[in-house]
């Protein structure tokens, strides 16, 4: 059995949520995958330079993006991942999440908050308090992490704990480094990963000028590079995997990368 990822590499305007809905839209209805995969903040744009900002563009749950989102799944019969900037509230009052959905077949299956915030992430946004799970859609067991987590190798290791045959990876990246770990990443834990990253410059308030440095990537479980997007320009690829690869930890007759953890040791 093999399911088609699409990588839609975007540039978002910044607070601009329809325009960038609209155009990601545009490229999940006209093209043929099963699995879509969208940017971190893909609604939004990602450089806050406050709080309130911040608050005048973040979602619950129940939005009229998501609802557009539930159809388009429902009406193809696919799933798709992306990454918003979530109201929640709480007793405490009003949190924001820095998160990513998967909504499969008009339903809203996965919604994971951030756990490791980055840079000014961290002044504005609640760290996530979901954890990571894996779901299985059509026979695929599917993962969520959003960007910065790919520097604490426990996501991913948590998340193939779980089972997951590939993880969905939606990025805002500004370092260099992340391509090349996630080859170890999918390596160590045996499993696919989707980066989907952003292009384009944003400049906050504060004076950070970030520019995102696309090349969004799948990664297969040997660690084969299985596509690249461009560095620089919106993109989007699709290609088809065989989740079924990655079930096995076995990498020879002797050696089960999961089973033979030492987690005793690990301290
Ligand atoms: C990042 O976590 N957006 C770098």
């Amino acid at each position: 059995m093999t399911v088609k990822l699409a990588l839609v590499q975007t540039h978002p305007r910044f607070l601009a949520l329809d325009e960038n809905h609209r155009r990601a839209i545009d490229v999940v209805t006209s093209t043929d995958a099963e699995i879509y995969v969208l940017p971190e903040l893909y609604l939004s744009g990602y450089a806050f330079s406050s709080t309130d900002e911040l608050a005048r563009v973040a979602l619950p749950t129940s939005n009229r993006y998501f609802d557009e989102l539930l159809a388009v799944s429902k009406d193809r019969g696919v799933a798709i991942c992306g990454g918003y900037a979530e109201a929640a509230t709480t007793d405490a009052g009003p949190r924001y999440y820095n998160s990513a959905f998967l909504i499969a077949d008009g339903e809203l299956t996965v919604n994971y908050r951030k756990t490791h915030l980055f840079f000014r992430e961290t002044q504005f946004f609640t760290p996530g308090d979901t954890g990571f799970s894996v779901i299985e859609w059509r026979g695929v067991r599917v993962g969520v992490m959003i960007c910065f987590d790919w520097f604490y190798p426990e996501a991913a290791r948590a998340l193939s704990l779980a089972g997951a045959d590939v993880i969905l990876h939606p990025s805002n990246l500004v370092l260099p480094y992340c391509q090349k770990a996630m080859y170890a990443r999918a390596l160590e834990n045996h499993v696919f990963i989707a980066t989907v990253n952003r292009v384009g410059r944003e400049t906050n308030s504060h004076g950070d000028g970030l520019t995102f440095t696309g090349a969004s990537q799948v990664v297969s479980p040997s660690g084969e590079y299985l596509v690249t997007l461009p560095v620089e320009s919106e993109d989007m690829r699709t290609v088809e995997i065989d989740p079924s690869v990655a079930r096995s930890k076995k990498i020879n007759e002797f050696n089960d990368l999961l089973a033979g953890r030492r987690p005793e040791f690990y301290r």
